[in-house]
């Protein structure tokens, strides 16, 4: 019932209680529950005696056709037909299971997550019908070596998809972090299931901020920003799927063919602390010096007073020497 009632609302105008109980084949009771719930949710509802129920505005929901026809021949290809959710616990778990039991592409959307995954044990906070919370399976069967620098071409493709779409000021922060003006905007978490050494899938999961509320804004414990504060013109929550699908389809095209290796210029051109001082916390490691970009592998150098240092991934936090 939820998902009928959103969909019906999302148009913006005023819609009787009867109605809708009559379009889901439910009672008035159920869609007033169901009401409730959408306000639990972060939904403004407005009732008015007489005349029914209203979202403000309306909203702008994600549409599984409308995504699929977008996309382009390697798209559809690479991505298959999307799986959209109302919502989920989390669109990278829901990829891992769908790639466990099912061998074609994979891709996951939801409106909202309840335990969006983020690094480092984080929640990635994930409100309905605001932003994009998207997950694709890719399968390698190099095993998990094949895939260095994977999440940094991600990036890539979401500072590409930024650019193209107008949005100025963006950067790349080590190693999966797409920023604008400094602010976080983008989160890449890659999660690798099976055969590390052969077989095994990468589940890239990509959250995009495009109009975050003030209310799960204020749960955000880093600076973060999203496409509407940044002045961007509007797009379709379902446009942005598709500007990004396509290009990460291109990116992932590229990275198959020859890794990482042909993206280094480009992340470095994009590497937010390239020539600064930093310090990086590696478990109980810390490398202090001055942040050289990534090499072929996609590993950080940092230039120490005794010489380079490379680290590749792992929980690894990354931030400007005060
Ligand atoms: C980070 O901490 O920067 C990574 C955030 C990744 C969030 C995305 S949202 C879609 C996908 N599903 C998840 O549970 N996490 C990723």
């Amino acid at each position: 019932m939820l998902e009928q009632l959103l969909s019906i609302l999302s148009d913006g105008r005023f819609h009787s209680g009867n109605d809708i109980a009559e379009a889901g084949g439910v009672t008035r009771a159920a869609v007033w529950k169901a009401v409730g719930r959408l306000e639990g949710l972060g939904v403004p509802v407005h009732r008015v005696r007489g005349r029914g129920y209203l979202v403000p505005g309306g909203m702008d929901l994600l549409d599984a056709d409308a995504i699929y026809r977008g996309l382009s021949a390697e798209a559809t290809e690479r991505f298959g037909r999307p799986h959209v959710h109302l919502e989920v616990d989390s669109t990278n778990r829901l990829a891992t299971d769908l790639a466990a039991s099912d061998c074609g592409p994979v891709l996951v959307l939801a409106e909202r997550q309840t335990r969006g995954r983020g690094r480092r044990g984080r929640n990635w906070v994930s409100p309905l019908g605001r932003n994009l919370y998207l997950s694709i399976v890719q399968r390698y069967s190099e095993g998990a070596g094949a895939l260095a620098g994977l999440s940094l071409a991600v990036g890539i493709a979401v500072a590409r998809t930024l650019r193209d779409v107008g949005v100025g000021g963006v950067s790349v922060k080590w190693p999966n972090d797409v920023l604008c003006n400094g602010r976080k905007l983008c989160g890449i978490l890659i999660e690798v299931t099976g055969d590390m050494a052969g077989e095994c899938a990468a589940v890239i999961g990509v959250g995009l901020n495009l109009s975050m509320s003030p209310e799960a804004g204020s749960e955000i414990d880093q600076p973060w920003t999203d496409v509407e504060r940044e002045g961007c013109p509007y797009h379709s929550r379902n446009q942005w799927c598709v500007f990004l699908l396509n290009q990460l389809a291109n990116v992932l095209d590229e990275f198959s063919n020859s890794g990482f290796a042909g993206f280094v210029r480009e992340w470095n051109g994009l590497d937010h602390f390239r020539g600064q001082e930093v310090q990086l916390v590696a478990g109980q490691r810390v490398f202090s010096g001055v942040c050289r970009g990534v090499n072929s592998k996609g590993g950080l150098v940092i230039q120490q007073i005794d010489g380079e240092q490379v680290v590749y991934g792992g929980e690894v936090s990354l931030r400007g020497q005060p």
